[in-house]
């Protein structure tokens, strides 16, 4: 594979990033979008292979935790070319160096309730600490600490037996020093 060159958002690539957002990770209107951009635009990635996006990864400062910053999204290209390359990986790095630089400590984030996701944070050193159902909406159902992943699968089986809620996801998160 080419070089992945990995840079925060610029003005020039709005229409195109917004659109694969929109596709790949989050859907929002393009207002909210730019605004989204506007305010937290060093913390809003992208990865190029030459002039083709083929990931982001973005976040905003936590409301509850001044040090934090939420991930709120990454996604990568689904493209056999690109996706499992390590893509992901180098854009969680650089995501990392870049809230390190701006005084943060901590990344959070809620993973999607999806095996290959979640292995992707394990492999990225990510921890789960706590586990949340959600129905319709993102509503929280109930919410359990967690002490590590398999513990966490387990009471994750127990929380969807209980409620059948529409997911039931892990909370994770990573110190970074
Ligand atoms: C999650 C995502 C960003 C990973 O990006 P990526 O560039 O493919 O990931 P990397 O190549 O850096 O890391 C690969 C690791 O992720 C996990 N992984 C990714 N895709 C996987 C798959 N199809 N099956 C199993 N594990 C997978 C594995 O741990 C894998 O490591 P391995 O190949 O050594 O087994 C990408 O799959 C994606 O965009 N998914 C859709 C959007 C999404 O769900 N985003 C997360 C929202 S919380």
């Amino acid at each position: 594979m080419t070089l992945i060159k990995i840079r925060p958002v610029k003005k020039e690539d709005h229409k195109e990033v917004y659109k694969f957002q929109c596709k790949y990770s989050e859907k929002e209107s393009f207002e909210k979008f730019k605004k989204r951009v506007r305010e937290n635009s060093s913390n809003y990635l992208c990865a190029f292979d030459k002039k083709i996006l083929v990931g982001i990864c973005y976040g905003q400062p936590s409301k509850f935790d001044k040090k934090s910053i939420q991930l709120q999204g990454i996604a990568v290209h689904l493209e056999k070319k690109y996706a499992r390359k390590g893509i992901g990986t180098k854009l969680i790095k650089k995501f990392e160096n870049v809230v390190k630089k701006r005084g943060y400590n901590r990344i959070d984030l809620g993973s999607a309730d999806d095996k290959k996701v979640e292995k992707f944070y394990l492999k990225n050193k990510f921890k789960p600490y706590e586990i949340k159902a959600k129905g319709r909406n993102h509503f929280l159902i109930e919410k359990q600490k967690v002490k590590n992943y398999e513990e966490g699968l387990k009471q994750k089986e127990k929380l969807r037996n209980k409620y059948h809620p529409k997911e039931v996801i892990f909370i994770f998160e990573k110190r970074i020093h």
